[in-house]
């Protein structure tokens, strides 16, 4: 049998699909969990279950051994750097080939200082650089799985939509193509050189998503005026923090832009806002998750 690729966060909303797209492709895959059951109730016999937690060593050079690749990925967190660089040492020393890191949205990392889950994912970029390895870094713009189903439900219950960040455009991506992107440079014969800014096709603004809506739904879609940005709470967690940051660039316009990375890397465009919200509001849609998150 081939060494196998080992994939971290691997049950949560991107790794399943990232999982499902190597399992498709006949690789032998690894996942690595704390819940081991729930693992194998995902992905039945498909997938080899490590059992551990970024914060055991013992269980992260366990997982790793005898690993040909790494698909580094791992939540939103205080520890999201000192998690995800000790996996990647350790799949170095353990004789990995290739690491392919989910990372941050381009706009949290690039100026730094801006996002603390931008710095906490530049710090993993900037370690991988050292690390004798082959290595890519995907940075995904806003996930259309993550921003859209409460838009769709606000439209859906004749709410008139509302975002917390203005009605500023984004470039949001569909996590299938993100999923599809990292699958494709795990099994490549080379990873792209350079960290690889991946969005949708287009700018779409909080008004233009109405429009869509109003045209799936046969009614008028009203969009709510921009509230202003809630305080966040001093005792707020990294994630709530890490989102108000979010919300703050993303309504300053730094989420607007779209490049060609998808397409270029696979050959065919990005799926669109538009291609999403029709799938999820027509009979099709019920073949996948409403969150979109399980498919
Ligand atoms: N949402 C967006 O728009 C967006 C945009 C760009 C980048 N990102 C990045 O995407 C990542 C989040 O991905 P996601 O939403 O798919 O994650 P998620 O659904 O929150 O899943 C988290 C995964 O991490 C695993 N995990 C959590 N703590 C662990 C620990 N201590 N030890 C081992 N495994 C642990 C969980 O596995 P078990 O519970 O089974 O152990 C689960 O598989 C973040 O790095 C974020 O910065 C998100």
């Amino acid at each position: 049998m081939s060494a196998p690729i080992l994939v971290t966060g691997a049950t949560g909303r991107l790794g399943q699909l990232i999982v499902a797209r190597l399992v498709g492709k006949n690789q032998h895959v690894r996942v690595f969990t704390r819940r081991p059951g729930h693992a194998r109730a995902l992905f039945g016999a498909s997938v080899e279950v490590a059992s551990g937690d970024f914060a055991d060593p013992v269980s992260v050079r366990a997982a790793v051994r005898g690993i040909q690749r790494l698909l580094l990925l791992s939540p939103l967190s205080g520890t999201l750097s000192i998690d995800q660089i000790g996996v990647a040492e350790a799949a170095v020393a353990a004789g990995a080939s290739r690491i392919v890191k989910i990372s941050g949205a381009d706009w949290t990392i690039d100026p730094p200082g801006v996002s603390m889950s931008g710095d906490a994912h530049a710090a993993v970029e900037w370690r991988l650089r050292g690390l004798p390895i082959e290595h890519v870094s995907l940075r995904p713009n806003a996930w259309m799985q993550v921003a859209l189903p409460k838009l769709i439900h606000q439209a859906e219950t004749g709410q008139m939509l509302s975002a917390g960040y203005g009605g500023a455009g984004i470039a949001f991506i569909d996590m299938r193509d993100i999923a599809d992107v990292a699958a494709h440079q795990l099994l490549a014969h080379e990873v792209i050189g350079k960290p690889a800014i991946l969005t949708g096709p287009a700018i779409v603004d909080l008004r233009q998503i109405a429009g869509i809506l109003a045209r799936l739904l046969h009614r008028p879609v009203a969009v709510a005026d921009a509230a202003v940005p809630a305080i966040t709470a001093a005792d707020a967690s990294f994630e709530q923090r890490a989102v108000a940051q979010f919300k703050g660039l993303i309504a300053a316009g730094r989420a607007a832009y779209a490049t060609e990375a998808v397409s270029e890397i696979l050959g065919r465009a990005p799926r669109s806002v538009e291609q999403f919200l029709t799938e999820h509001l027509t009979a099709a849609c019920f073949a996948e998750p409403r969150t979109g998150a399980r498919n």
